[in-house]
């Protein structure tokens, strides 16, 4: 199992691969309208979100991905549930809502403690920048959390090359590394690359934890135009749409002829192509224990240079 020394400059020792448990637990009411379950649809069900963890921890992919967001607190409770005695990493965010403020966050660690059953959270993620949230009242926030021995790792999410050199220099103050920040990055999604975002995590010693690594499904092959995906992703996600979705087939054959020469799917490659720019830690979403088998296979090979080149050319329209 390949590790990376730590998250960033933390003492936060994390695998090069975490699983995101967006879709999981049972949301109620209200909470089954929000946005994660209704891009994705819920996973496959308790057994198999079960059976996703169970195989992630046991191919060594320890840490898991939450928000307080997803689903009003139903992720972080199943992911409380399922890794109750575990030996698992677990990163969740602030804040709990649109209307939040840095005066709410005591309460939402808080209850983001008492949802996951824990006296400490591995790395303590600001899930966006708005207007409502002040990087360095938030900083601050975050380093007394520190401090006080309840949060071990601090990271930000959705955050541009500007906001991370802020955030950055707000809790060097304190004497805190900034350890990740958490933004979309697939071979389908390469802004990282040009907006800044790549650079300032390399300058600064900060993690890229890279979300929706397999483009919400895109990269996988099983998607096309005559089969697109539930939930409401097919109309925000372009990959999805129909000149969007043709357009990704000539990756996904790239895709495919590598992996046969690995006996590898299209994720694994997709996913390892990440893998293998040292600064970045894919968190691809599993519904059920298959794909997270699956996944966690992107760890157990490599790609030659050649190959990691001609997936960065066959790709070169989605690096704006
Ligand atoms: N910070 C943020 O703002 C933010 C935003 C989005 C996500 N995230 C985090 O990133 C994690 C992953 O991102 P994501 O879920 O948006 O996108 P993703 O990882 O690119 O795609 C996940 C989806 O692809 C399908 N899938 C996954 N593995 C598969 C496999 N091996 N074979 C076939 N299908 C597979 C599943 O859906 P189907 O089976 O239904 O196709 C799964 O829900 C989330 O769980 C969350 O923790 C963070």
């Amino acid at each position: 199992m390949e590790k990376i020394i730590s998250l960033g400059r933390s003492d936060l020792h994390v695998p090069r691969l975490g699983v995101g448990a967006m879709t999981w637990g049972q949301p109620k009411g209200l909470a089954r309208w929000t946005p994660a379950q209704l891009a994705y649809g819920p996973a496959d069900g308790a057994e198999e979100e079960q059976s996703a963890l169970e195989i992630s921890l046991a191919t060594g992919v320890i840490l898991v991905d939450t928000a307080e967001m997803y689903s009003n607190g139903a992720s972080e409770r199943r992911v409380g549930e399922l890794a109750r005695g575990k030996d698992v990493l677990i990163a969740t965010k602030f804040p709990p809502s649109p209307f939040s403020n840095p005066a709410d966050f005591p309460k939402a660690l808080e209850d983001s403690l008492r949802r996951l059953q824990r006296r400490t959270i591995d790395l303590y993620q600001i899930h966006y920048r708005s207007r409502r949230l002040p990087i360095p009242e938030l900083m601050h926030c975050l380093a007394d959390a520190v401090e006080a021995g309840i949060v071990q790792a601090v990271g930000v999410s959705n955050y541009s090359a500007a906001e991370m050199r802020l955030a950055h220099a707000e809790l060097a103050k304190r004497g805190l590394p900034l350890a990740s920040n958490q933004v979309q990055y697939s071979l389908l999604h390469r802004a990282p690359e040009v907006d800044g975002v790549l650079d300032a995590c390399r300058e600064l010693g900060v993690t890229l934890i890279a979300y929706s690594p397999l483009a919400m499904g895109a990269l996988t092959g099983k998607y096309s135009s005559t089969a697109r995906p539930g939930g409401l992703r097919k109309y925000i996600a372009p990959y999805f749409q129909t000149k969007g979705i043709n357009a990704v087939q000539p990756v996904v054959n790239l895709l495919k002829e590598i992996g046969t020469r690995y006996d590898k799917t299209p994720s694994q490659v997709a996913l390892r192509w990440l893998v293998e720019n040292e600064l970045v830690l894919p968190i691809p979403g599993a519904k059920n224990g298959r794909q997270a088998a699956e996944n966690a296979g992107a760890l157990s090979f490599s790609l030659s240079s050649e190959e990691i080149e001609a997936l960065s050319q066959a790709t070169l329209a989605w690096r704006v």
